[in-house]
């Protein structure tokens, strides 16, 4: 049989890199980082190489290698690096497969509010009345998955956009944006501080022919929009404050996610000439929507 013997340890954030190396100079063939608790990692900062708090570390050898060489490779790599991670007896066998079809097969369509979020490469039929958003997941946030992101496809979906002027402020993978765009958004812009961010951006609004300016958060511009939606964390949303007021425009709207329920009061409280609407909360994120009064 030709498949692989997968070795699973569990590694603290600070081994994790160390540990790939080793398993890479014992000549695995892919590794692959698993969170072991419940802890998403939201937001990386620029340029950070995230892990999990505890993470579960899976690497895979051909096994045409005898188990004993493979474990005793690992244990002489670890001892010369000074590594204390304990290495498991046996190593669990997994039969080839089609890893590129098994990945794709993760993100499977998702139905959030009036929009049918999918993979370009998926092809089930569109339930009815709902509107395609293509979205291919890429290196930057944004399948649609998290709730954050969820709370403002819904409110996208609930509100007229026609012929508004919408800036995604933080936009990751551009899936408000295009989804602004998909509600008739006359002019849609993204913007962020990672510039993988607007290459996404571009890339899943070409996907679904529709024009998205992006912009990295250096170029902000100055002109309001009738509608702003940003869904990054409460602290960045306190500091752009008076950022994200200006670009809303007077009578416009205010979409704000990506902070916590508990922390709905002091991002409110950092916009105080913004009329708020009932805060909605999901799994225990908070959305806030507002207008900036005429
Ligand atoms: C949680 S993701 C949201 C992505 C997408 N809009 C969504 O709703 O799924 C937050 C995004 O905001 C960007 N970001 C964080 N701080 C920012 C800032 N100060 N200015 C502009 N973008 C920022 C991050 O790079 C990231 O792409």
């Amino acid at each position: 049989m030709t498949g692989f013997r997968q070795v699973s340890v569990l590694a603290a954030g600070n081994q994790v890199e160390l540990l790939e190396e080793l398993l890479f100079l014992a000549d695995a063939q892919a590794v692959t980082l698993v969170d072991h608790g419940d802890a998403p990692i939201f937001e990386p900062p620029l340029g950070s190489h995230p892990v999990w708090p505890q993470t579960q570390v899976q690497a895979l050898f051909h096994d045409e290698r005898p188990e004993s060489e493979i474990l005793s490779d690992l244990a002489t790599y670890f001892q010369r690096a000074n590594l204390l991670i304990e290495l498991p007896s046996h190593l669990t066998i997994v039969p080839d497969q089609d890893w590129v079809r098994i990945s794709l097969d993760q993100f499977q369509p998702i139905h959030i509010g009036k929009f049918w979020v999918k993979p370009s490469w998926n092809e089930d039929p569109i339930p009815e009345g709902l509107t395609t958003l293509n979205l291919d997941p890429g290196l930057a946030f944004g399948t649609g998955m998290h709730p954050t992101t969820q709370l403002c496809l819904e409110w996208l979906s609930n509100h007229q956009l026609s012929g508004k002027t919408v800036m995604d402020f933080g936009c990751g993978s551009g899936i408000l944006a295009v989804a602004a765009g998909c509600m008739g958004a006359s002019q849609v812009t993204g913007l962020d501080i990672d510039p993988q961010a607007l290459i996404a951006t571009s890339h899943n609004a070409s996907l679904n022919q529709l024009p998205v300016q992006t912009l990295l958060a250096e170029d902000t511009p100055s002109q309001p929009f009738d509608v702003v939606v940003a869904n990054i964390l409460a602290n960045p949303l306190i500091e752009l404050s008076a950022t994200l007021t200006g670009l809303t425009q007077p009578g416009g709207h205010i979409v704000m996610a990506g902070l916590l329920d508990e922390q709905a009061d002091q991002v409110k409280a950092a916009y105080p000439s913004i009329l708020f609407d009932q805060d909605v909360s999901k799994d225990g994120w908070t959305r806030l929507s507002g207008r900036r009064p005429e």
